[in-house]
């Protein structure tokens, strides 16, 4: 058995639910219990899932630094891992709280946290919750600009300009990645974007950070995302437009996974 799941490779036959391709296509979100798809900018429940199952085991601890309206807290209760969230804004995080103590699993504690990721006090987390380290970390950050997530200028989606974006996430990254332990596994969630004509690669040039801190980069996957309720009001004009250019209509994001060897 893998030292980092509860997967028996044996009984491969029972896992029919867990996906091992690289391309993820997810037709509807999951709404049920108290999921819900109405924080502008959050994740479907099947990615934090899916990376759940593949690379936790009950009782670790995963900590999201990026939480928004929580999906992957929720879905780590669900999945019998403890979990801590780290949000900026405060309104996203008591809203996100509300609807977590709702799904409650005694077996488990979901600890959600207010501060700014690139600077918080993880270790007195850790302290009070009397353990060392995390067994996984899921970012979703802002993809730099596309949302403005507050007028706050601590938030991702403010940095002024690529690389202060890049500095930014790679401060998250240090101030959060040194509390995961060896030998485990984060993953990262993030899109692209185009400006003044070209595309930014974001997920590149944010998959490089980890590699550039010695962390083995384990998985590219792509996965689609459906349009938004306004963005498909405005199919028809946003195809006109890709065909009197030269653009594609991005349709995709990437789920990168990679591992702490160091
Ligand atoms: C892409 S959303 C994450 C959504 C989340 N996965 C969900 O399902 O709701 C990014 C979040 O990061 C938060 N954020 C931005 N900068 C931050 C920072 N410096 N520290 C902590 N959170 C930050 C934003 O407020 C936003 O809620």
């Amino acid at each position: 058995m893998a030292k980092y799941n509860d997967l028996n490779p044996k009984e491969w036959k029972k896992y029919s639910d867990i996906y091992t391709d690289t391309l993820w296509l997810i037709d509807k979100r999951d709404n049920s219990g108290v999921h819900s798809g109405a924080y502008h900018g959050n994740f479907v429940p099947q990615i934090p899932n899916q990376l759940l199952k593949r690379y936790t085991k009950k009782g670790d601890w995963i900590l999201d630094p990026f939480m928004g309206s929580g999906t992957s807290i929720i879905e780590a209760q669900r999945l019998g891992r403890n979990s801590i969230g780290i949000e900026l804004q405060q309104e996203v995080a008591k809203e996100a709280h509300q609807r977590v103590i709702i799904e409650k699993n005694e077996i488990c504690s979901g600890r959600i946290c207010i501060g700014d990721s690139r600077t918080f006090d993880v270790q007195q987390i850790l302290n009070k919750e009397m353990i060392n380290n995390v067994q996984f970390v899921i970012f979703h950050p802002p993809y730099w600009d596309i949302i403005k997530f507050s007028d706050n200028p601590n938030d991702l989606s403010n940095s002024n300009s690529l690389d202060e974006f890049l500095n930014n996430f790679g401060d998250v990254i240090d101030n959060t990645c040194k509390y995961l332990e060896k030998n485990r596994y984060c993953a990262l969630v993030i899109g692209d974007k185009y400006a003044n004509g070209e595309i930014v690669p974001l997920g590149f040039y944010c998959m490089n950070l980890f590699i550039k801190r010695d962390y083995k980069l384990k998985a590219i996957i792509v996965k689609n995302f459906e349009d938004t309720k306004g963005k498909s009001n405005q199919k028809a004009i946003w195809r006109y437009r890709a065909l009197a250019s030269d653009f594609y209509i991005f349709k995709h994001e990437y789920i990168m996974v990679f591992k702490k060897v160091k």
